[in-house]
């Protein structure tokens, strides 16, 4: 009778046994994609709802979520012309990410441009709106960029003066939990609202400061919320991305004719 604890059938098992591991991982992997891929989406359309002000506490499951998003209009913006674009019919389909790695529909940042650190702007950018009849109460825009270890991605929500925040939240990020991480601390997060992104000359003016608001100081309160306490790098991240998106490269234009009725 063959030896059952010989070399080989330690061998054998023992391939049998990873053989049979590395099947129900790739299967759990494989089968769990299309869930994850439906989570990631309703995280992205919950943190669109939190930044517009319309989350309700409650029910956070995916199909309340789904539901809240109904009263959000998606939309599409040619960031060139700054005008809405009707390109791509089915808006659920477009990944615009993966439209700002491909050169044929994103345009390369040259240095002095890119202060939010993404390397390229798609041409096509998804915006989001909670309509009033024909007039748009609150707009939703997405923005990104790098802080100190991640790109930061999220949605600024302004009023209808297209000015005014009514929001400002992240989704994704890799800052450090206590650090940079306090980006989602909802304290903090709170002081956005009611910021003015312009000022009266139309230049951008929000952003984060180093230290603390000063009361006294007009400007300061209009326009800025306090630093993130040791992590001055992923506030200036911060900052960044708001003055890139609202500026002149990505949304600004787009903003100017929809405030001219041109949009
Ligand atoms: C392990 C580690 C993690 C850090 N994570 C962050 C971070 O997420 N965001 C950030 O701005 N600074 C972070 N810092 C601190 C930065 O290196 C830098 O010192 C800081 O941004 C300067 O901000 P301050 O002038 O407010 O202290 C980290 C430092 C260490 C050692």
């Amino acid at each position: 009778m063959a030896n059952k604890d010989s070399i080989t059938n330690t061998v054998k098992i023992a391939f049998l046994v990873c053989l049979a591991c590395s099947i129900v991982v790739s299967v759990s992997a494989v089968s769990l994609r299309p869930l994850q891929k439906q989570n990631e989406v309703v995280e992205v359309k919950k943190n669109i709802l939190a930044a517009a002000g319309l989350l309700e506490s409650g029910d956070t499951s995916a199909k309340a979520i789904v539901e809240q998003f109904q009263q959000i209009d998606t939309m599409l913006v040619n960031l060139n012309t700054g005008k809405f674009s009707n390109e791509i019919e089915d808006l659920e389909l477009y990944d615009q990410f993966k439209a700002a790695k491909d050169p044929s529909q994103s345009v390369a940042l040259t240095k002095d441009q890119d202060i939010a650190s993404i390397g390229r702007m798609e041409n096509l950018s998804k915006v989001y709106a909670v309509m009033d009849g024909d007039d748009i109460k609150t707009l939703i825009l997405p923005v990104r960029g790098y802080a100190l270890w991640s790109t930061l991605y999220g949605f600024i929500a302004l009023e209808s003066d297209l000015n005014t925040v009514v929001g400002l939240g992240f989704y994704a990020h890799a800052e450090t939990p206590g650090l940079g991480g306090e980006i989602d601390n909802p304290k903090w997060k709170a002081q956005w609202i009611g910021k003015k992104v312009f000022d009266d000359a139309g230049e951008i003016q929000a952003g984060v400061k180093k230290g603390t608001v000063n009361p006294a100081i007009a400007y300061e309160v209009d326009h800025l919320v306090d630093g993130l306490a040791g992590a001055t790098l992923t506030s200036n991240g911060v900052t960044n991305l708001v003055n890139y998106w609202l500026g002149d490269l990505a949304f600004g234009p787009f903003l100017k004719n929809l405030k001219a009725g041109e949009a």
